[in-house]
């Protein structure tokens, strides 16, 4: 896996977002799974700076967001479509209709998760997906125990990720949804390419676990290790687990770059 270790949060979000706009510029008709959390924030908001001030276009770009909590509307602040529209969309040119985030309130979430799986398809599967992960190894709402075989489907939520979440809905754990619809780990691990952000201490366990550890279901981002294409982002902290790496290590400005 190609890690990149950045000094500081900004730099690791500046980083992440120049992949985006690569890919774009590569194929301005490409196909983008995106996260939500407070790990991107950063990053949305350096690819909103590249719109404004250098014309990333978005226009032919669509986006599967990887997750939706069930039960919150659209309109729920805490909802990840409130959270991408405020965060992103509203300041870029994306074309809302190219735009796809699971609904919250599907009466039937199985066939909404089948739905979402098949517009994937129909897209031409995903180029570039972007992720966080969560203190436990979750990547998208994949908890620990999760098949690698898994497809888009309700899922339930971790209890360390209901405590992890309390943060977006005023601290209190109990108006954390239960349930979400996720995409699974085969449609994460079927994208082209894939980047993993992670910033912060409360990150480096599951980093050193994702990069070193067993490729283990208990650890869902562990998975990474056997895609042909995946680089990890992360700060200082997030990487202060991190054993010596066996290969050089690239030095560039602000940033250290290395294969493990
Ligand atoms: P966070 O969440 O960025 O809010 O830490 C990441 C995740 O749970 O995937």
């Amino acid at each position: 896996m190609k890690v990149i270790i950045a000094d500081d949060y900004e730099i690791m979000s500046r980083e992440a977002a120049k992949v985006v706009a690569a890919e774009i510029e590569k194929n301005p008709d490409c196909v983008l799974a995106l996260p939500t959390g407070g790990t991107p924030l950063g990053f949305y908001a350096e690819l909103v700076r590249m719109h404004k001030e250098e014309g990333l276009d978005f226009s032919r770009v669509t986006t599967f967001n990887l997750d939706e909590y069930l039960g919150l509307p659209e309109t729920h602040k805490s909802s990840y479509a409130f959270y991408m529209y405020d965060n992103f969309f509203n300041d870029v040119n994306v074309n809302r209709d190219r735009v796809h985030i699971p609904r919250g309130l599907a009466e039937d979430p199985h066939e909404e998760a089948a739905a979402y799986e098949r517009e994937i398809k129909k897209a031409g599967g995903i180029d570039l997906a972007v992720l966080g992960i969560g203190r436990n190894g979750h990547i998208g709402f994949n908890e620990p125990k999760t098949e690698f075989g898994s497809l888009t489907r309700p899922i339930y939520l971790a209890k360390r990720t209901i405590e992890a979440n309390a943060r977006f809905f005023d601290d209190d754990p109990d108006a954390v949804p239960r349930q979400a619809i996720s995409m699974g780990i085969k449609t994460i691990m079927n994208s082209r390419k894939i980047i993993l952000l992670a910033n912060g201490p409360e990150k480096s366990g599951a980093i050193y676990q994702t990069i070193h550890g067993p490729v283990t279901d208990m650890v869902p981002s562990s998975v990474l290790q056997l895609h042909p294409d995946c680089t990890v982002f992360l700060d200082r902290d997030a990487a202060s687990e991190l054993k010596p790496p066996s290969d050089d290590v690239v030095q560039g400005p602000g940033i250290m770059s290395m294969v493990y």
